[in-house]
């Protein structure tokens, strides 16, 4: 690319907002023009906003340190600045979905990482290795908004990518129930231990909100697109615990699955590892070269050894095996925050820009 793409961070100062300012230090298409969050934090440096805030492993890019934070809400004066945005700001449902829309009118494609318009039928939920052809319903939704380039993209919720590619890789076996226990970390709720003490050496057995998510959104995003709408692909029937547990990053997935047809082990190892999407085809920055792995050892895949797989963008997958009541059972980790947020986010921006959706204004 000659001249990279100028990109705004909506709720930048967030947990989720800190990823994508990490993610795209040193990017060869997008580069970080514009940090925008709360009435708050306006006004001030991203350093000084962010304060004792700063959440990851890595410093904070020196490139956005003096960026003077602009407010969210002055859409028109954000919009102005750059080339197309990804969101993350934590507001109300319905406070996003407007905002996200204010933005795609101005022309400026939204790259969203909320959940406000994932069942919005003309908005595609994209996890691009595996559906990247929904993105053909920014056509619709285009018509309705009465915009040329703006849009909204969203990508679905960090706990299904521990399973859901298994799902996909394994759809000419047609799964057909799944019974699920995910295992979450505390960063899917924006926290560290330091602020959220009460999970150390806890499990608590609720996230609002997320059983449901973790039982629909996997039959959109493997679900068709046809006559310019989804039509919600009608297996496997999936059913979900969602525990949150002392892990700092990386949700891990506890599955049962029976199949139409049962294959056998050796079949489903192999579809998992040749499995690939138009990120790998296209040679996107952000893909990673292997997206499943599968991990033998009995005691894989682990928090600690295995969530940064391939840069926390790839799903780590083990112990299957033959079940006593399923066809089979197995374990699936993915890095929520990069995989399941901020990263999916912008493998999705990249799949955009090679498809010609998001260009220079
Ligand atoms: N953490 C995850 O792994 C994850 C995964 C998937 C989805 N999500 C979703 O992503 C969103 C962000 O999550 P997070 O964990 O990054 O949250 P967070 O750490 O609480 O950050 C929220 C961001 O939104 C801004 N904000 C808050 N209230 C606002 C308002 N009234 N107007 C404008 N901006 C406002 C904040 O700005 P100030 O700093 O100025 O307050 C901050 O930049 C949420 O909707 C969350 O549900 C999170």
């Amino acid at each position: 690319m000659e001249k990279k793409l100028r990109v705004g961070i909506l709720g930048a100062t967030g947990m989720v907002g800190q990823r994508f300012i990490s993610l795209l230090e040193n990017h060869p298409w997008f580069e970080v023009v514009t940090v925008a969050a709360s009435p708050r934090s306006a006004g001030k440096t991203y350093e000084e906003a962010v304060g004792g805030r700063w959440k990851m492993d890595t410093p904070m890019p020196e490139g956005v340190k003096k960026l003077i934070v602009k407010n969210v809400n002055e859409v028109e004066e954000v919009a102005s600045t750059v080339d197309f945005v990804f969101s993350a700001v934590d507001m109300t449902k319905d406070e996003i979905k407007a905002i996200e829309e204010a933005y795609a009118k101005t022309e400026t494609p939204v790259v969203s990482n909320n959940s406000a318009h994932r069942w919005t039928k003309d908005v595609p939920m994209v996890v691009p290795e595996i559906n990247a052809a929904h993105f053909d319903l920014i056509k619709t939704q285009k018509e309705r908004l009465g915009t040329t380039r703006g849009f909204i993209a969203v990508k679905p919720n960090c706990s299904i990518q521990s399973y859901t590619p298994a799902l996909a890789a394994w759809k000419e076996f047609g799964p057909k129930e799944v019974v699920v226990t995910t295992y979450q970390a505390i960063s899917g709720a924006g926290k560290t231990f330091k602020d959220w003490p009460e999970m150390i050496e806890n499990i608590i057995p609720y996230i609002g909100g997320e059983e449901e998510k973790s039982e629909k959104e996997p039959l959109r995003v493997l679900g068709t697109l046809e006559n310019g709408e989804i039509k919600l692909a009608e297996e496997p029937k999936i059913t979900c615990q969602c525990l949150r547990v002392p892990v700092l990053n990386g949700h891990t997935a506890a599955v049962f699955i029976n199949f139409e047809k049962k294959p056998t082990k050796e079949q489903l190892i192999e579809k998992l590892e040749s499995f690939k999407g138009f990120p790998q085809e296209a040679e996107l920055p952000s893909a990673p070269k292997q997206f499943i792995q599968y991990l033998s050892e009995d005691d894989r895949p682990q928090v600690k050894a295995d969530v940064n797989y391939e840069n926390g963008m790839g799903v780590s997958i083990g112990r299957l095996r033959e079940d006593s009541m399923y066809d089979y059972k197995f374990i699936g980790l993915s890095h929520n925050t990069v995989r399941g947020a901020a990263g999916g986010a912008v493998l999705c921006a990249e799949a955009l820009t090679a498809k010609g959706y998001i260009q220079a204004k």
